[in-house]
């Protein structure tokens, strides 16, 4: 076993979503989500799947809750489908999607998991889509009433709330370059819809705040550690920009109420739809930040690149499934530099995860390249933790097998097999060996 150090209370867990997981599309007054307009288009999804069943968690998630248990899972997180409960994301409330994720959440009491609910993991209600999305201002306000709802019907009840999941990639893969829904590429726009779900994540905080829940409210950001190439200033000040292209987009505005002053040489120009007041309500204090981590860039100065002047060196010598390269150490550094940079905000690893092409054989699945990749970020949490990082727990990505976006159901990231055509949830090695780990941590 390798050698780490975590404190007592320290939060192991296991994370999911829930256009990944859930199925049930149709089911019981779900709205349409752009998630499946997206997959309706043809071409953009690599094996032309969607996530209508995808693991019919909707179905099943009392089965998945008891395998949680068997490995010893005591947190889980998870997204609600903003389209169960607000079938248009506003308006009429969807009385059945309240009762479903009422059910799921007693179904979590029974069997001793804690829960951590993400309220937006990208599957926007298709109606305000259709009235510009995110990159209207109103569906900010949209989200702040559902946000408030949530907090109303649960917020007795969940101790950790996660306004947005990776609004990076809504940002830049969904309106940047339109790999994701809803598949638009403009430039000027992708700006804007960043800058809108900040304002939505602060508009969810101060309702959360009114509210007066004695809980954690939070956002997670995918961030990315990045080095120079050499030490050369050239090559530093390429990577301070690709920092801000991967990580101060949203870190300064959310932890330092301003954007970069690199914001405008990274991106061209500033977002048009900053107004008045919007960073004060975008900088509301958090109570944590969750970061999903999975890999790392090298970067070197390019006078002729059109990417912020900078070439990506990173070494491709070893890389998941995703071909994305691989460093723990990069978390530790990634870490180490947050907490010099930002602050005291406590911080949660909301994801890190390994995908690599899993065989079944019998009914096992020996995934080995998973349980390195893990335990090699484990090192580097443990490393972090010695050197003062307030860091307060770790979700894996994820559960199990599910529907990876653009890639469907091609990459898989689970620690739990899942064999399509049954159903079937099959604990791959890297189950047993993280069911052992917090077994280990007990005592
Ligand atoms: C981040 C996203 O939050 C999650 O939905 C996705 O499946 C994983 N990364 C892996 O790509």
């Amino acid at each position: 076993m390798m050698k780490v150090n975590f404190p007592k209370d320290f939060v192991w867990g296991v994370a999911s979503s829930s256009y990944q997981i859930e199925g049930g599309v149709n089911k019981d007054g779900r709205g349409s989500t752009i998630w499946d307009d997206f997959c309706a288009m043809p071409g953009v999804i690599a094996d032309g799947s969607d996530g209508a069943v995808a693991c019919d968690h909707y179905h099943r998630y009392r089965g998945d809750f008891a395998l949680m248990q068997s490995m010893g899972i005591k947190h889980y997180r998870f997204s609600l489908a903003w389209s169960r409960l607000y079938p248009d994301g506003d308006g009429e409330l969807n009385q059945a999607g309240l009762t479903f994720y009422t059910r799921l959440l007693d179904a979590l009491d029974e069997y001793g998991i804690e829960p951590m609910v993400t309220l937006y993991h990208w599957d926007l209600p298709s109606a305000l889509q259709a009235r510009g999305g995110w990159a209207n201002r109103e569906t900010a306000y949209a989200f702040a009433r559902y946000a408030k709802a949530v907090f109303a019907f649960f917020g007795h009840r969940v101790r950790r709330f996660i306004t947005h999941n990776e609004p990076w990639c809504t940002a830049y893969l969904g309106h940047g370059i339109g790999i994701h829904a809803p598949g638009i590429r403009d430039h000027a726009q992708m700006l804007d819809v960043a800058h809108h779900l900040m304002l939505s994540h602060g508009l969810a905080v101060q309702a959360y705040r009114a509210a007066g829940f004695a809980g954690e409210i939070g956002i997670t950001l995918n961030l990315n550690q990045v080095y120079p190439e050499t030490e050369r200033a050239e090559d530093i000040l390429a990577a301070e920009r690709i920092g801000v292209f991967h990580n101060g987009w949203f870190l300064d505005p959310i932890l330092k109420g301003s954007y970069s002053g690199l914001f405008g040489e990274v991106f061209g120009k500033m977002p048009a739809a900053i107004q008045e007041g919007d960073l004060e309500v975008i900088a509301q204090p958090i109570d944590f930040l969750g970061i999903n981590y999975y890999s790392y860039s090298v970067v070197a100065h390019d006078e002729n690149s059109a990417h912020a002047k900078t070439r990506n060196v990173t070494p491709h010598d070893r890389v998941t499934d995703m071909d994305w390269p691989i460093l723990g150490q990069g978390l530790r550094d990634l870490l180490i530099d947050l907490h010099q940079t930002y602050g005291k905000v406590p911080l949660y690893i909301t994801e890190n995860g390994c995908a690599q092409i899993d065989r079944l054989e019998g009914d096992r699945v020996h995934d080995i390249l998973r349980i390195n990749y893990l335990s090699e970020h484990f090192v580097a949490l443990s490393d972090a933790l010695l050197q003062g990082v307030p860091l307060l727990g770790y979700y894996a990505w994820t559960f199990m097998d599910n529907f990876e976006w653009g890639y469907g159901y091609t990459k898989t990231f689970g620690l739990v097999y899942v064999d399509w055509a049954t159903q079937t949830r099959i604990p791959k090695d890297s189950a047993f060996w993280y069911a052992e780990l917090l077994r280990s941590f007990d005592h």
